[in-house]
């Protein structure tokens, strides 16, 4: 142990990394793998935004802005979330961050003090465990179940409210799920966020990709709901922007003032040059990310079938790019049959113990690949199966 190490500060909590970093490491030294792990979209982000930040950079837009973000961009934030989900923020109800990530830990450190308990729906993305725990909370599974295609049941945030509870953290579409929590859910939540005096944080940054007949509903367009949730967003999914770190929290313009302050801390402002190219994907043609989006459905209508001959079960993904599937009728358990599978066909897939699941039933696909690349992985994963049902 180094001296750094032993005078890490309490904070610090032991984050287990070590399985993610075992399959990025075999896979590193594999050829013709395909990855199916990662929630980062296979295409690239449209040519029409990447010139906005070549033109950005050659007009020496490369300076700081404002901590919260360009105005233009704030206001394209604006209109944005009116126009695709009848959300009513003005410019300076937003913040601009470094991906939805640094709103998720802008927002815990406003939001969350000491003892705070902070439910999520779960299986979840882990990263608000981590902002949680930062700031001295605790977090709270809501889970979710298969039978139920992991929709959220308003019942399950009840019966674990407690005199502690501070925040619900409601990820619509979820990650790893691709759950989408309907409307009368979202309705009963905000009622018993009202009743119990929970705040909300909604994290909606795959809103844009629902699959009919699901409907996305922000729970900020609800009668008294604005003035408790914090919603987020970002480019990162919607434009294939996630390394172009751009994302978004909205929330009561008082509110906004008072994290203006930890934002400049954590890092000035989000990339100036990323801002520019943020306000291009927001205001451009829709066309290309209408078109990603309909080609993540015809894999997701493709793989699902595919599953149901590989005798796996899953939970209908109503959107995003995910699908939380059910391999105990491999034998295996979760963990080892990603690591198996990756070291003997080259698939990779992460198991559902990444997301915060207690179960070792579940792993989850990002359809993150080309039809015909999900086609072969799927070969593959049968190829796998009948090897080790048969050595069984
Ligand atoms: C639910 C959820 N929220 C936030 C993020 C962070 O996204 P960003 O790239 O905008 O930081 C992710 C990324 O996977 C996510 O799945």
């Amino acid at each position: 142990m180094s001296l750094l190490h032993d005078r890490l500060a309490p904070r610090i909590v032991e984050e287990d990394g070590s399985f993610r970093t075992r399959m990025l490491g075999i896979s590193a030294g594999m050829k013709d793998v395909i990855a199916l792990g990662r929630g980062d979209p296979d295409f690239h982000t449209p040519a029409h935004i990447v010139q906005a930040a070549k033109d950005a950079l050659d007009a020496n837009q490369h300076h700081y802005t404002g901590p919260t973000g360009l105005p233009p961009l704030r206001a394209a934030i604006a209109a944005d979330m009116k126009k695709y989900h009848g959300l009513d923020y003005t410019p300076d109800e937003i913040v601009v961050t470094a991906g939805a990530q640094e709103a998720i830990m802008l927002t815990m450190l406003g939001l969350c003090a000491p003892g705070d308990e902070i439910l999520i729906t779960s299986p979840r993305f882990t990263t608000y465990d981590t902002a949680a725990h930062l700031c001295g909370g605790v977090p709270v599974p809501v889970p979710t179940f298969e039978k139920d295609d992991f929709a959220l049941d308003p019942a399950e945030i009840e019966t674990r409210i407690t005199p502690r509870s501070r925040m619900f953290v409601l990820t619509s579409p979820n990650n790893p799920t691709g759950a989408v929590t309907p409307p009368a859910a979202i309705r009963a939540i905000a009622e018993l966020a009202v009743r119990h005096d929970i705040l909300i944080i909604a994290d909606e940054i795959y809103a844009r990709m629902i699959y009919a007949p699901n409907e996305h509903l922000s729970i900020a367009t609800l009668p008294g709901m604005k003035e408790r949730t914090i919603t987020l967003g970002g480019v990162s999914k919607t434009y294939a922007m996630t390394g172009w770190r751009l994302g978004w929290l909205a929330g009561p313009a008082d509110f906004v003032a008072k994290v203006t302050e930890p934002r400049h801390t954590l890092s000035i402002n989000a990339c100036t040059i990323s801002q520019f190219a943020a306000l291009a994907a927001l205001t451009g043609p829709q066309e290309p990310i209408e078109a990603m989006i309909a080609d993540y459905k015809a894999r997701r209508d493709w793989l699902m079938p595919a599953l149901d001959r590989l005798g796996f079960t899953y939970g209908h993904p109503g959107g995003a790019f995910y699908i939380y599937t059910n391999v105990s009728s491999s034998g295996l358990p979760a963990p080892e049959f990603c690591e198996r599978l990756l070291r003997e066909t080259g698939v990779m897939l992460f198991p559902g113990t990444m997301f915060g699941d207690t179960s070792t039933d579940y792993i989850r696909i990002s359809y993150l690949q080309p039809l015909p690349v999900i086609e072969e992985a799927v070969r593959r994963i049968e190829g796998f199966l009948k090897r080790t049902r048969a050595a069984a």
